[in-house]
């Protein structure tokens, strides 16, 4: 048994192209989501291990974080892994990009987190037999959409009766059943407002219990990844466009209209989904929008037109660009191992 070691992870952030939203007990989700995972958006995070007495302690980004802290240390508990009692760990985690913004820090975080946990079991325990999917299964514990970051290019996270390898309780990997035209995809990152949001997506999902429009939205989400999917396999610019920002615009209808209802997006985001509409009207690009739990924008289009997007940018959007407000991602390869020392 290895009694010390070191192990480090980064794992990107993944964007939701349909979205979850609303839970059962265990992280169970309510409908099934699909995700891009991003390759410049993720968290590093590097796992000390020693023989020890299962003490864990939590820095970000080398500094002591209370409410992170408490956050993984609970997430750690959860999971219920006997071997991490003859431990203690000291974690050290770090972003590229603002946590709590609605850029889904949760899900790299804790994807990272847990690829560092399940290879240090790999390692002190012995060979685990599907390490990714075990891995995407614990994530899920930690955030839900966590369990889609886990796979390179795309993810389905839920159970979809029409295709049997997916799961409610682990994502699958999506990447083999992409065309050609969404193997490169770009995600740009409009941050409108990158301050800590007013509500938990935690509380969000809670308030889809009682939602009036709950099972209207189960069966939304049914119909859509379904017919997602088949854009993605033909590769149908405009099928997937109409989902997307159908989706988005749903997320925060639900928000709106729960009970209590509130609102994340502000005049500004709504600024920028009408200029992208524009843009597309304009040219008849394949540009898009979709949004995450929070105010900021994210651009979805091809790789290959981001010529013409930049010079978009560069007449509209100066001031993002000298603020350093834009975030210039794309689809990427998924998680990767960084250190490993014994
Ligand atoms: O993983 P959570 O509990 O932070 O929920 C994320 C929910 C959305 O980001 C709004 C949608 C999604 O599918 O990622």
């Amino acid at each position: 048994m290895e009694k010390t070691g070191i192990i480090g992870w980064i794992s990107p952030s993944n964007i939701a192209i349909v979205k979850y939203w609303g839970k059962f007990k265990h992280q169970i989700p309510m409908n099934p989501s699909l995700s891009f995972t991003l390759d410049s958006s993720f968290t590093k995070t590097i796992l000390q291990y020693k023989q020890g007495s299962g003490k864990i302690q939590f820095l970000y980004e080398g500094q002591t974080k209370p409410e992170f802290e408490d956050k993984v240390i609970r997430f750690i508990k959860k999971l219920n892994l006997s071997f991490l009692e003859e431990f203690d760990l000291i974690i050290d985690s770090e972003n590229t990009f603002p946590h709590s913004a609605g850029i889904a820090s949760s899900a790299s975080s804790m994807s990272a987190l847990t690829l560092c946990i399940t290879e240090m079991e790999q390692r002190v325990v012995g060979e685990i037999d599907n390490f990714k999917q075990l891995a995407s299964l614990r994530a899920r514990i930690g955030s839900g959409s966590a369990c889609r970051s886990i796979f390179s290019r795309a993810s389905v996270w839920g159970q979809i009766i029409q295709f049997n390898n997916t799961s409610n309780l682990y994502a699958v990997d999506w990447s083999d059943k992409l065309h050609q035209e969404f193997r490169m995809v770009d995600d740009w990152i409009f941050l409108v407002n990158q301050s800590q949001k007013k509500i938990s997506s935690s509380l969000g999902h809670e308030l889809m219990n009682e939602h009036p429009y709950r099972y209207a939205r189960i069966d939304q989400a049914n119909k859509n990844i379904l017919e997602l999917i088949k854009a993605l396999e033909i590769g149908d610019w405009g099928k997937f466009i109409l989902i997307c920002e159908e989706e988005a615009l749903s997320l925060h209808a639900l928000m709106m209209s729960s009970n209590p209802g509130y609102c994340l997006l502000e005049p500004e985001s709504l600024r920028i989904i009408n200029m992208i509409r524009d843009f597309r009207e304009q040219t008849g690009l394949p540009v898009c929008f979709t949004i995450d739990a929070g105010p900021n924008i994210h651009m979805l289009f091809p790789t290959l037109i981001r010529n013409s997007v930049q010079s978009w940018l560069d007449t509209y959007f100066q001031d993002y660009i000298k603020e350093n407000k834009i975030i210039t991602d794309h689809i990427g390869d998924g998680p990767s191992k960084i250190l490993s020392i014994l």
